[in-house]
């Protein structure tokens, strides 16, 4: 598993090129890209790194890739990200890191997205394997967590060592098991409707690239 993550992961630093603003995303598979690109900067690569998350910009730190911030560098060339679903037609459910709103921010503003898994990800639907996450404020949570009940989810706050898990934004978050997502466009945008959501993981007509990392070598779906 580790081997395919990898593969996959360094593999995306073959479009990254010099000069470039490059959204770094999250995960376990990411992890490899910022290691690699830090690599690539030690022996003279120029990029500005825009981190999603705290751990991946302490990560980004170590290997001294230079780094910005949205407001000081608002267009991304490339983003480079993980995810824990990919359908088809490449739309995902991204967010077991935790970390789905400022991916989907950078992803949001990024002129290719490129998507790292291993194959297990792959599915022919959203959410046969992955809940939905939903990050929610603090405030008025469980009146969101019945809300999403009585749209036929099965909803579960997520924690960490039995208390809430608090995502790098102070919010909360709640997976949510959908029986059926027919539209994944349709869902997303019910589920940002309902006041207290601050953002959901399904990141729709958003990718360009997806490469897979699989047992018979690495994979490219466009
Ligand atoms: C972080 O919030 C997520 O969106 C990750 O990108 C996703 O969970 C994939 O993570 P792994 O690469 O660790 O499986």
């Amino acid at each position: 598993m580790r081997r395919l993550k990898r593969l996959a992961g360094e593999a995306a630093c073959d479009y990254v090129k010099d000069g470039m603003v490059v959204g770094l995303g999250t995960g376990s598979t990411v992890h490899y890209t910022i290691k690699k690109l830090g690599r690539m900067v030690g022996g003279g690569l120029r990029v500005i790194g825009i981190p999603t998350s705290i751990k991946s910009e302490n990560l980004a730190r170590q290997c001294k890739i230079p780094l910005s911030s949205l407001h000081e560098h608002p267009n991304v060339d490339i983003s480079i990200d993980g995810a824990d679903e990919v359908d088809p037609k490449l739309n995902l459910i991204k967010g077991m890191g935790g970390a789905l709103v400022r991916e989907k921010i950078v992803a949001s503003v990024s002129r290719r997205l490129i998507i790292v898994i291993d194959d297990a990800k792959q599915v022919s639907r959203l959410g046969s394997k992955s809940p939905v996450p939903v990050e929610v404020l603090p405030f008025g949570w469980s009146t969101v967590l019945k809300r999403l009940e009585k749209l036929g989810m099965e909803v579960e706050l997520r924690k960490s060592r039995k208390i809430p898990f608090v995502s790098d934004n102070g919010n909360y978050i709640l997976d949510c098991r959908v029986k059926e997502i027919s539209s994944p466009k349709r869902l997303e945008s019910r589920l940002n409707n309902i006041p207290g959501v601050v953002e959901n993981g399904l990141f729709v007509n958003l990718t360009n690239l997806v490469l897979v990392g699989t047992d018979m070598g690495l994979k490219t779906v466009r």
